[in-house]
């Protein structure tokens, strides 16, 4: 099975969860990144970016070094943006279309909340999603142990994300066998 984890990080976040889940599971990664760099840290900015956001903007952003469609399974992490996903999947997916392939989405946000997961399920409501997985920062507790806790988690979350699709793709597999 073919795996491939893709992930938008502003702060790291997202990053070193999708790198930990990559690393465990043997998959490809590809961070997406944006043609201008964005620093949402002022009012003034911080504003812009909640626009975008309201907006469904489609902000540029470089190539993706793999094409998901050529993954049987695909991990999506995005951090939170004013209780939605980043507006660089509103991009991503208006020039992609994932209709026959596994994914699962997971985010990072300041809070339990996953109301940004409900509005990227929605997004890709033509995907088959297999589960959704939320972390709060996990890498800025202050304990070293903790941080390691939260990785771990994740990485427990992808495995079982990982066979369960194994299972329905064998059991997919067996179907068209039988049609035939
Ligand atoms: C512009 C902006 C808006 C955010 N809005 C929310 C929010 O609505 N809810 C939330 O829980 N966290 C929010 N956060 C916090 C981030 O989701 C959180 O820090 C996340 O871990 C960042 O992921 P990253 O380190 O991969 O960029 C926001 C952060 C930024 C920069």
């Amino acid at each position: 099975m073919k795996i491939l984890v893709l992930y938008y990080s502003l702060d790291g976040n997202t990053e070193a969860v999708g790198e930990r889940i990559a690393k465990k599971l043997g998959a490809d990664s590809a961070k997406i990144v944006r043609s201008k760099r964005v620093r949402p840290y002022t009012a003034w900015r911080r504003f812009k970016a909640k626009l975008e956001v309201a907006r469904k903007k489609k902000p540029d952003i470089f190539p993706v070094k793999y094409d998901p469609r050529d993954y049987d399974l695909i991990f999506i992490g995005t951090p939170v943006w004013f209780d939605s996903y980043n507006p660089v999947y509103n991009t991503l997916f208006s020039v992609i279309k994932i209709y026959d392939r596994k994914i699962a989405l997971f985010s990072c946000g300041e809070n339990e909340d996953t109301k940004a997961l409900k509005k990227f399920s929605d997004l890709l409501q033509e995907s088959v999603i297999i589960d959704t997985y939320h972390t709060v920062e996990p890498l800025w507790w202050d304990e070293d142990d903790k941080v390691e806790a939260a990785m771990v988690d994740a990485e427990n979350w992808a495995e079982e994300v990982a066979e369960k699709t194994e299972k329905i793709l064998e059991e997919e597999e067996l179907n068209r066998r039988l049609v035939y």
